[in-house]
């Protein structure tokens, strides 16, 4: 059975007290994530290690929001997906289109990124989205698959460890979501573009929608056949809420398929 995901992204929030408060808020709602749907959190890099111990034999995954394309060297600043991986980290975030806008990082970079993550161990969450603009003159397929190709282009392919993330910009942080159905056939046409390269990897990616995810619309999307997961911002700051999406996440997989 494919494995449906649920990751959050903390975003630049969060310290050592409000940290513990969200871990310790998501395990009193939910003792044991259930093995079909994975939860990760990604909080800011230098909380990477609180978050190890916090969430050390609780079944929940820690991802950084970021990684450098080095391994090691004179990169200063920079934090190499090995650190990560020594501080807990399992999974990467790699070119968030906050990272895009505000860094200026480009598709090259983000496919070197992915590389470096996976030679690291860790699995990278690649997102992938247009803008407001881009969607309104229609070139959405033409961004989405510039950005794939940059990234695949790298890594070609990598059975089981990589997650990519459908994040439309318009729709992260505004509390507008894309509909279900522009959610799905954005998901399908990113899966068609990836089965031209190898079709059983395309039906195994997992890929995860990202924008304005809340409980309350997230059963409408998760609902969708090629939507594997979310990607979640603001609302993975709180624990209920956070808690409250994954129940409707597990609520999407058929009562038949066996953890
Ligand atoms: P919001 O859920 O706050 O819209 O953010 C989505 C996002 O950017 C997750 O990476």
């Amino acid at each position: 059975m494919k494995k449906k995901w649920l990751i959050g992204n903390w975003k630049m929030h969060g310290n050592l007290a409000s940290n513990k408060a969200l871990i310790e808020g998501i395990r009193a709602e939910l003792p044991e994530p259930d093995p079909r749907a994975e939860l990760v959190v990604c909080p800011a890099f230098p909380y990477l290690y609180q978050l190890k111990d916090l969430t050390a034999g609780t079944g929940i995954y820690v991802g950084a929001q970021n990684a450098s394309d080095h391994l090691q060297g004179a990169y200063t600043g920079e934090t190499s997906p090995l650190m990560i991986k020594e501080l807990g980290g399992s999974f990467t975030i790699i070119g968030h289109s906050e990272r895009r806008q505000y860094q200026g990082e480009n598709d090259g970079l983000m496919g070197r990124k992915s590389l470096a993550a996976i030679d690291a161990g860790l699995i990278p969450v690649i997102c992938v989205g247009e803008t407001a603009e881009e969607r309104d003159s229609g070139r959405t397929h033409e961004v989405l698959a510039r950005q794939l190709d940059a990234a695949f282009g790298y890594i070609r392919t990598a059975h089981d460890k990589i997650i990519l993330a459908y994040e439309p910009r318009w729709a992260i942080g505004t509390g507008i979501a894309a509909t279900p159905e522009i959610v799905q056939a954005e998901h399908e046409f990113l899966r068609q573009r990836i089965a031209i390269r190898d079709k059983e990897f395309a039906a195994r990616l997992p890929i995860i929608y990202g924008g304005s995810v809340k409980a309350a619309n997230a059963i409408s999307l998760f609902s969708m056949p090629d939507v594997d997961g979310g990607l979640i911002g603001s609302a993975a700051l709180n624990a209920t809420e956070f808690v409250a999406i994954y129940r409707e996440l597990l609520q999407t997989i058929p009562a038949d398929e066996a953890a």
